[in-house]
């Protein structure tokens, strides 16, 4: 897993969360990719390719022994890229490498992903997923068979010719990383699939229609919360029951206060008498929401207090912010952690 980079689209949230373990519903992102790789028995070990604060990810994680995998982790001494990152990571192995980038969540099958690169005896297999815009993604162009033609990383708008891109998952056989450059950075994206193309070797796509999301960016992080809580993606915590209001066991929420679902409201928040949360509202753990404030569309990290009559729409917020009276908080609006906003202000 390609766990290193910045999340600098995501700031100021990563500034002390890295991207891979952002909450989602209060879940470190991770865990969602891990679930899928647990359903892979041949998946005998995974490797958390790190750069940016790896020790809060491994504190996480440990050895995998929770999660029920191996956990091995590779620190870089500096961003090696992302192909870089995959020879640095993969110097040991012998046996074909599922390679996921650390910021996409998806149902795809995977077993289904080996089996097609093996009957194929394929080089690289990537899965490539249909999006409405292709240009923050790497354009993919496929022949009939299914054998990649073309990879163009980040198109102008004017060098669109299809709909499928790099979802970000690929299967490579560890005999093509010696074409990796050693200790200096080099794009998996730019530099080795291109030249996968030049020499003709057998290179696969295997188009996956089901859902995709790269949560890198605030807009995206917000709606893979909205997408799990309406069901159109299916996982945790509102895989048996999409469309309704989850609140944890040990979460208060007063008589008086109007709770509209769907939405999160997670253990040890409190939300007052004549407070209201609107749909597609995620409260985090120890999160005070105040009498009569507003939440709505909204994420909230943990131990955030949104104090009487204050409104929050649209917005994510980090942990332990403080919205202050009356003060209102309102479309698109991303605060790091600690940030405090003074009553009546607004933003
Ligand atoms: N270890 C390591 N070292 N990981 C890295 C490095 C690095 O130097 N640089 C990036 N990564 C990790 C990031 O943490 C992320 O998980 C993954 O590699 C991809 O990097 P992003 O920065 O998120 O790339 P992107 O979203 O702009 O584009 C990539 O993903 C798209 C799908 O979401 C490309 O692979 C596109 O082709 C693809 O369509
Ligand atoms: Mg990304």
């Amino acid at each position: 897993m390609l766990a290193g980079g910045k999340g600098t689209r995501l700031r100021p949230l990563t500034i002390h969360t890295p991207k891979p373990i952002v909450p989602i519903f209060e879940r470190p992102f991770l865990h969602y990719q891990l679930d899928l790789l647990k359903q892979v028995p041949e998946i005998d070990e995974v490797i958390l390719s790190l750069n940016y604060q790896p020790r809060r990810i491994e504190e996480i994680f440990g050895d995998g022994s929770d999660a029920g995998l191996n956990i091995r982790y590779v620190v870089e001494p500096a961003p090696l890229g992302t192909a870089g990152a995959v020879r640095y990571a993969g110097e040991s192995l012998h046996e074909s490498v599922v390679v996921f980038n650390g910021d996409v969540l998806t149902n795809v099958d995977l077993a289904a992903v080996l089996r097609l690169h093996r009957e194929r005896k394929a080089k690289a297999t990537i899965v490539l997923t249909p999006v409405d815009n292709p240009t923050a993604y790497g354009l993919v162009e496929t022949d009939a068979q299914g054998n990649i033609t073309r990879f163009l990383e980040k198109p102008k708008a004017d060098e669109i010719t299809c709909d499928t891109i790099n979802a970000g998952i690929y299967v490579l056989e560890p005999d093509t990383f010696d074409r990796i450059p050693k200790d200096e950075p080099w794009s998996i994206e730019r530099s080795f699939f291109p030249s996968l193309i030049e020499r003709g070797e057998t290179f696969v796509a295997y188009v996956d229609r089901g859902y995709w999301i790269d949560i890198g960016t605030p807009e995206k992080y917000t709606q893979v919360h909205r997408d799990i809580m309406d069901g159109r993606c299916v996982a945790p915590p509102f895989a048996t029951a999409p469309g309704s209001t989850v609140i944890a066991p040990g979460a208060r929420v007063e008589d008086g206060a109007v709770i509209e679902g769907p939405c999160y409201i997670e253990e040890g928040a409190v939300v007052k008498a004549g407070a209201h949360i609107g749909p597609y509202s995620v409260i985090g753990r120890q999160c005070h929401i105040e009498e009569h404030a507003t939440i709505e569309r909204s994420i909230l990290w943990a131990s955030t207090r949104v104090c009487q009559d204050a409104v929050v729409r649209r917005s994510i917020l980090g942990r332990h912010c403080h919205i202050g009276r009356n003060a209102s908080v309102e479309d698109g609006v991303v605060l790091g952690d600690k940030s405090v906003l003074t009553d009546f202000s607004r933003l």
